[in-house]
């Protein structure tokens, strides 16, 4: 059961955590406290800030000194909304089910957390009768959960396909544009503080990996755990591979790929959930998504192609998407109400990446001499790949020739299988590039 707030009577916010974002939520709900409270139609109280450290001199906060504490369990039992922005699942989770028992509703920035226990934190909301908001999880500033939970929830959402994770996305980028190595444009990315100091949850795709779990539960009214998700990072593409998109009029993006897969008819519907680098046709809207960009692009059956685009990270960027959530929990308090819970209804399978319908880009070194490109096709067909594409260089002085094969869609166990093949052939000097297209 929810409860109504007296008329106009002040709610009362508990923030945990004051790092990068949780400094700049502070800020904004001291500074923008007057239209917080018309647009809410109460009141929004500050009543305590919950921080690692105590000593940490936080002068440049305009909020009053006495809300730090280092005690987080106590600052949630007198608070109607928490806000999490610690981060991480200790001691984040018992933090949010200790406010959710105590009355309160929680908003929070952790997309870890909602994709390694969602269902629990989902169940404890509707026991306790309260919201459960996280916008600012997915892809910071861009409002992208909220349109598929609320906007898109009479439509049947196809496909997801997302660049969520900004620091993957500015390396990318940046091989693209300068011709430079994986390593160097790391490097350049953590002097810049676009990357962390360890790098590995952002390159190796588990950060992508949470964020596509919540897009298909919420997409797919199914539970899709992190676990769930196929991942693959970006630590393994070279200047070659960029080259060889470059070649075909693609670009190389790390893509969150959630999308319904099979039919009820053929009674082999599911989903498949997955995180992986892949070339994208340069005519496609997410290839000029740059820098440190986010964007997800949407299909459903009914709205078909939307695009949500904006900054996926930084202070005030997702301190904008926590906001609105506050807004809207508060909201719900002041009316006695709340919005909606899990949706997970539909219970769909989750199919294993091997079951996944992928196109590749094959790039092979071979002998230049009758018969190779047959034994190529063989390799092909015996796996029951459909080529679509060959284009053939030849090197007259080495004898040697570079060949381009582009697929069609096949099962992605296939596809490995052939590659495997492949590799094994003696007139197969190398298999140079292997890649994903996606997004046409
Ligand atoms: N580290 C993430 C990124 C932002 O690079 O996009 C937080 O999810």
């Amino acid at each position: 059961m929810s409860v109504q707030q007296a008329a106009g009577a002040t709610i009362r916010v508990a923030l945990l955590g004051c790092g990068v974002v949780g400094s700049s939520v502070a800020t904004m709900m001291t500074t923008h406290a007057a239209d917080l409270a018309a647009r809410v139609g109460a009141p929004l109280e500050l009543v305590g800030i919950a921080v690692r450290r105590a000593g940490r001199d936080r002068s440049g906060l305009p909020v009053d000194p006495s809300l730090f504490t280092t005690d987080g369990a106590e600052l949630v039992t007198r608070a109607d909304i928490v806000v999490e922005v610690i981060g991480g699942i200790d001691p984040a989770r018992d933090l949010i089910l200790s406010a959710m028992g105590h009355g309160a509703s929680v908003v929070t920035a952790n997309k870890a957390l909602l994709a390694e226990d969602g269902p629990t934190l989902y169940a404890a909301a509707d026991a306790a009768g309260v919201d459960l908001y996280y916008e600012a999880a997915v892809a910071g500033a861009i409002p992208i959960l909220r349109p598929i939970r609320e906007s898109l929830a009479g439509d049947d959402v196809r496909r997801v396909l997302g660049i969520v994770n900004g620091t993957t996305n500015f390396v990318l980028d940046k091989m693209d544009t300068t011709g430079a190595g994986f390593q160097e444009v790391l490097e350049e990315a953590q002097a810049l503080g676009y990357a962390e100091a360890d790098p590995t949850a952002d390159i190796e795709g588990f950060d992508a990996a949470a964020k596509a779990a919540i897009l298909a539960s919420l997409a797919f009214h199914t539970r899709v755990s992190g676990a769930d998700v196929h991942r693959e990072g970006i630590t393994e593409i070279t200047t070659g591979d960029i080259e060889a998109a470059r070649d075909m009029g693609c670009v190389v993006k790390l893509l969150a790929i959630a999308e319904r897969t099979g039919s009820a008819e053929a009674g082999d519907e599911g989903v498949s959930v997955r995180v992986h680098p892949a070339m994208v046709p340069r005519t496609h809207p997410l290839a000029s998504v740059r820098d440190a960009y986010n964007a997800v692009f949407v299909e459903a059956e009914a709205a078909g192609q939307l695009m949500f685009y904006g900054k996926g990270a930084g202070g005030d960027p997702t301190a904008s998407a926590v906001l609105g959530d506050i807004v809207a929990v508060a909201r719900h308090k002041v009316s006695g109400s709340h919005g909606p819970g899990e949706s997970a209804y539909a219970d769909l399978p989750i199919h294993d990446m091997s079951q996944s319908l992928t196109r590749y880009h094959i790039s092979l070194d071979v002998a230049d001499r009758p018969g190779v490109l047959a034994q190529v096709a063989a390799a092909f067909a015996a796996h029951d790949v459909s080529i679509e594409t060959v284009r053939q260089q030849v090197d007259h002085d080495t004898g040697h020739a570079s060949l381009i094969v582009v697929t069609h869609k096949a099962p992605d166990a296939s596809l490995a299988a052939t590659v495997e093949t492949l590799e094994r052939l003696d007139i197969v000097d190398a298999v140079v590039s292997v890649m994903r297209v996606e997004g046409d």
